[in-house]
């Protein structure tokens, strides 16, 4: 299986001090920042946009992860690409032509990835799963951080497994909610090669070395 990656969740990060915890995740084990986009509509809370997204993009040495938490996040791709972002995720539950919308991410120089909400199964994947990069697995219910994790995520992410191997793909499986040390090996063994984990790194004493224990636990 693929190398498993962490993504610390800049939502979770000290606002006051951006460029600060951007250089820790810099010097850190931590593959990609994780940076979540909040409309208001299609979830309840209001995060940051382009320019807080310029902002780490200025300091950091590692890819952007630009989740996408919007409605008809096709208005706004070829900005989030210009800002910075690497790969951009958007919910299938968000856009209604789902396949333009990746597209649209593709052309803009972007990896592309589709999100789902925790109760939208993975069956509706089947067709366009060629195209995805990466799919995001929600295990809470999106909109805040610090949720407990749900465990019918497990399941979903064994049946997506199944999916992308017997179809020969690479496809990645990114889980995104409630993620800890106490979760992560459980979820490698299902399935799951990417991490995003917020609270429980910037909540902790030693951020480096938590990033530094989950990918341990991940790549054991
Ligand atoms: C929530 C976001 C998550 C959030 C995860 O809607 O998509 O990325 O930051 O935070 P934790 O790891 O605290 O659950
Ligand atoms: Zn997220």
């Amino acid at each position: 299986m693929a190398e498993k990656l962490i993504a610390p969740s800049m939502l979770a990060a000290d606002f006051g001090n951006l460029q600060r915890d951007t250089e820790m995740v810099n010097n850190s084990d931590a593959d990609w920042f994780h940076i979540d986009v909040m409309d208001g509509h299609f979830v309840p809370n209001i995060s940051y946009g382009m320019p807080v997204i310029q902002a780490i993009k200025k300091h950091a040495t590692k890819p952007l992860d630009v989740h996408l938490m919007i409605e008809k996040p096709e208005r706004y791709i070829e900005e989030f690409a210009k800002v910075g972002a690497d790969i951009i995720t958007v919910h299938y539950e968000s856009t209604v032509h789902l396949h333009r919308t990746l597209t649209q991410i593709e052309d803009a120089g972007c990896k592309a990835g589709v999100v789902l909400n925790l109760t939208t199964p993975v069956s509706v994947l089947e067709d366009i799963l060629p195209k995805c990069f990466m799919v995001l697995i929600m295990s809470i219910n999106p909109g805040f951080g610090g949720q407990k994790f749900e465990t019918i995520t497990y399941d979903k992410v064994r049946k997506l497994r199944k999916m992308i191997d017997e179809r020969g793909l690479d496809t990645r499986i990114e889980i995104d909610g409630g993620v800890t040390d106490k979760n992560i090996k459980q979820l490698v063994d299902a399935g799951a090669d990417t991490f995003v984990a917020g609270s429980h790194v910037f909540r902790s004493n030693d951020q480096t070395k938590t990033i530094a224990d989950l990918k341990a636990l991940a790549n054991s």
